[in-house]
């Protein structure tokens, strides 16, 4: 069963600034001008909406699709964003299990993969990439473990995330998924990242360049920060200014 988030819906937003401060919403903003070209979204986890609330705000083209397991986040999400009309369709269901039946030029994930293992990430991708659109953005927020010195608190800040919301939620994932991995092995290519707090936070974009070598199965644990370029990933650059 998916973890229930519905208790600590209403909370969630103090709960985030409270611990946080402005940092995850300014992760989770910084590519909203990017995303604000793109016509198709799917958007997974939004929680509250307050990202597809402003990026329908600020796309008038834009339609998207929402999915969610928790049904209070999702009656959140619909009142904050009720100018999109019929431009945003709401699926409460569990990601694991959802089929996508549209065509999307945007995926957005923020704070959402680190509820689910590697496995439930690459099959989740191998289910969305059919509906993909040729070069289509995958926009991925989330928490990381940086190597070096940084690696120590930011182990001990996502346990005690992970212990908090196994409490409150059920989640009963302990670990963040190899996510850089799934994408890859899927046919995307890492187009730009940005960190925040020495590494904890980042926010990715991922550009989908087609079928790669047709599995998103995991490829062993080959960087414990996962989302961090490989060394050998020629795909990989950042982006200047
Ligand atoms: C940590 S919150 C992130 C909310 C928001 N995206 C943000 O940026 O803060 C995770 C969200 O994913 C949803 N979620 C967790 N597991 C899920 C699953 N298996 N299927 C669908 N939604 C899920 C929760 O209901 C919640 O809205």
């Amino acid at each position: 069963m998916a973890a229930n988030f519905d208790r600590i819906a209403r909370a969630y937003r103090w709960m985030e600034y409270l611990s946080f401060g402005p940092m995850l919403k300014r992760c989770r903003f910084y590519r909203l001008g990017d995303a604000a070209k793109r016509r198709h979204a799917l958007v997974i986890g939004d929680g509250d909406g307050r990202f597809l609330a402003r990026l329908l705000r600020e796309n008038k083209q834009l339609t998207a699709e929402a999915v969610d397991s928790s049904r209070a986040m999702l009656q959140l999400l619909e009142k904050r964003a009720a100018g999109a009309g019929q431009r945003l369709a709401v699926r409460c269901t569990d990601a694991r299990a959802f089929s996508p039946s549209g065509r999307y030029d945007l995926v957005a994930t923020h704070f959402f993969l680190d509820c689910l293992t590697t496995e439930e990430t690459a099959a989740l991708t191998e289910r969305i990439r059919p509906h993909l659109l040729s070069g289509a953005m995958w926009i991925v927020s989330d928490f990381a473990i940086p190597p070096g010195l940084a690696a120590l608190p930011a182990r001990v800040i996502v346990s005690v995330l992970y212990a908090a919301f196994g409490v409150l939620t059920g989640l009963e994932i302990q670990r963040l998924p190899r996510h850089g991995d799934v994408l890859r092995a899927a046919g995307f290519s890492l187009d730009d990242r940005k960190e925040w707090l020495g590494g904890l936070l980042f926010s990715e974009s991922w550009i989908f360049i087609g079928p790669a070598n047709g599995s998103t199965r995991s490829q062993g644990n080959r960087s414990e920060a996962d989302g961090l370029p490989l060394k050998n990933d020629r795909s990989f650059h950042f982006k200047r200014g």
